[in-house]
């Protein structure tokens, strides 16, 4: 099964992506962890890249999807897995469709994880005192929901139009997410 979580920065995809990963045999992908890989190995794409998501702007859609194409390949994930933070245009959710169709398969659930982005900033500058996180300092959080209104947001009435799109209270504890999110995927 192929699942989609969506929601602005530090909804809690990645905490989430992890937990139901584990609870439902799902592994995730998360391009935003990819990326700081790749930037941390000092590569020949990471200046680059660094460039763009450092400051809150989004990775080229052509990229993303070589990630993407590449982990599933390596990987396998025969039973799925949950895309953490993928796609975030509409280019890019075009591209996930062709690729899955190509091995035969499908989104079946595209998740957004809604909240307001008063309720997200405090809890990204809270994280920045402990992991250091280059893209997590006011101007970048800024650009980045900014960036989620303009180029994420409209991929909902993308899955919406495609009968797979469910929305989820993205506040509450940890547990209360991880509980709605669990249902959502397993009623699908
Ligand atoms: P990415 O790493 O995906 O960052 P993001 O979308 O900005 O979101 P975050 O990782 O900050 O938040 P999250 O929703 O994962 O929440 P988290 O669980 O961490 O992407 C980074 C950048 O890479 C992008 O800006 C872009 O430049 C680039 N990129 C990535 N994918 C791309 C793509 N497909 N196309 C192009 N560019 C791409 O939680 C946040 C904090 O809150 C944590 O400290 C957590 O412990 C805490 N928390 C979580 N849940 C709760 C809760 N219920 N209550 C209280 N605290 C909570
Ligand atoms: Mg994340």
């Amino acid at each position: 099964m192929y699942v989609v979580l969506i929601g602005r920065p530090g909804v809690g995809k990645g905490t989430q992506a992890q937990r139901l990963g584990d609870a439902l045999g799902l592994p995730p992908i998360s391009t935003g962890e990819i990326l700081r890989e790749i930037i941390r190995s000092h590569g020949d794409q990471a200046q680059e890249i660094a460039n763009r998501i450092d400051g809150g702007n989004l990775a080229a859609d052509e990229l993303i999807m070589e990630l993407v194409e590449h982990e599933l390949e390596e990987s396998g994930f025969e039973a799925g897995c949950l895309f953490d933070g993928i796609p975030r245009t509409i280019v890019q959710a075009r591209a996930l469709d062709d690729l899955l169709g190509r091995r035969g398969e499908q989104i079946r659930v595209a998740i957004e994880m809604a909240a307001p982005v008063e309720s997200l900033v405090g809890r990204i500058l809270a994280r920045a005192g402990t992991e250091g996180r280059a893209d997590d300092t006011l101007p970048a959080i800024r650009q980045r929901m900014e960036i989620y209104n303009q180029r994420t947001e409209p991929i909902l009435r993308y899955y919406q139009k495609q009968g797979v799109l469910r929305s989820i209270d993205g506040l509450g504890t940890r547990e209360e997410v991880f509980h709605r999110l669990r249902r959502c995927i397993e009623d699908c």
